[in-house]
């Protein structure tokens, strides 16, 4: 056996077994635990992870985060802060994580590195959301209110007008709005997954809605061979430092691609199954080639 990893999830699933055998074929074997159940143990070296208390995994593979209180939350994020100062990289490292699961952060991050993405604000004042929502409604622009730390299409609201702003209790007290970007032909937009770099696989997503989740029920089509979508995938897992990231992009009315959000835990199973791309295989090789692998001349020692 080359190694071991940790696969940091509650319900390893579908993608856990997928990953597994994946992890498996390469000559690692990867055991799922919930982050939920590590412990800091500065006697016993620092971290503690159930399933290898003998010694710590080579890498860590996140694939969920589950919430909690902010406590619960931080320690979870603490241990994959720190593995990789104990020798252990963590694919995604915890900075992409926090930097995508934060969706303002992520504007801000696609803002400064020139990524194209639509007009978004952000803010606590329930006067400044209001005033913000009769401007852009007196142009004619709907807006798009999404819970700053959502996914799956969950919590999204599109407001037409100024009376559809929420109490700010209802958003947990912060209004995360994004100019609403018509698609250009029906509900549709784009899933883009990046791998160490290079878009490797791309979907159409239909819609049942004008949410085009995959878990709201949006249907999977191949993506056009459009060299454009790649590209801007890959600027925008650049721009939050990524190993790997689903990307979702949107043709506005106008035509052109613009990137709503950049996913670091992204599911993979509809866009597996329009693609001839093996996605768990992929995933494992990246992180045994940049992480693990082992430089030639140590191979020959
Ligand atoms: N600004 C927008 N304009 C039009 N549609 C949007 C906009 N933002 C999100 N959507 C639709 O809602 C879906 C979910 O939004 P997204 O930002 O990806 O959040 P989530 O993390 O819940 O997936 C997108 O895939 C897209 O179909
Ligand atoms: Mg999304």
């Amino acid at each position: 056996m080359n190694g071991r990893i940790a696969l940091f999830t509650d319900d390893p699933g579908w993608h856990g077994e997928r990953l597994a055998r994946a992890f498996a074929r390469r000559g690692y074997q990867a055991r799922p635990v919930a982050l939920a159940d590590c412990r800091v143990d500065l006697e016993a070296g620092g971290v503690v992870i159930p399933g290898f208390e003998d010694g710590l995994p080579d890498a860590a593979f996140v694939r969920g985060v589950s919430g909690g209180s902010l406590e619960q939350v931080v320690l979870r994020l603490d241990f994959l802060h720190v593995l990789p100062a104990l020798g252990v990289p963590v694919y995604n490292p915890a900075r992409a994580i926090e930097k995508s699961v934060d969706k303002a952060m992520t504007s801000l991050l696609l803002k400064l590195a020139g990524v194209p993405t639509p007009a978004t604000w952000a803010m606590e004042s329930e006067a400044q959301a209001r005033s913000l929502l009769m401007g852009e409604c007196a142009r004619g622009q709907e807006l798009v209110l999404k819970p700053l730390f959502g996914s799956q299409g969950k919590g999204l609201r599109r407001l037409a007008s100024p009376a559809d702003l929420p109490p700010a209790e209802a958003c947990q007290g912060v209004y995360y709005l994004q100019r609403y970007v018509g698609p250009a032909a029906g509900w549709e937009d784009y899933r883009v997954l990046v791998v160490g770099g290079a878009a490797r696989a791309a979907m159409t997503r239909r819609g049942a809605t004008w949410i085009n989740n995959v878990a709201q029920g949006a249907a999977c089509a191949p993506a056009p061979g459009d060299p454009e979508l790649g590209r801007l995938a890959e600027a925008a897992t650049r721009a939050l430092d990524m190993d790997y990231a689903g990307v979702d992009l949107m043709r506005d009315r106008s035509g052109r691609l613009t990137v709503l959000e950049v996913n670091s835990i992204p599911a993979w199973r509809g866009l597996q199954s329009v693609t001839r791309a093996d996605i768990a295989g992929l995933l494992a090789d990246d992180l045994i080639d940049r992480h693990l692998a082992r430089r030639p001349e140590e191979r020959r020692a």
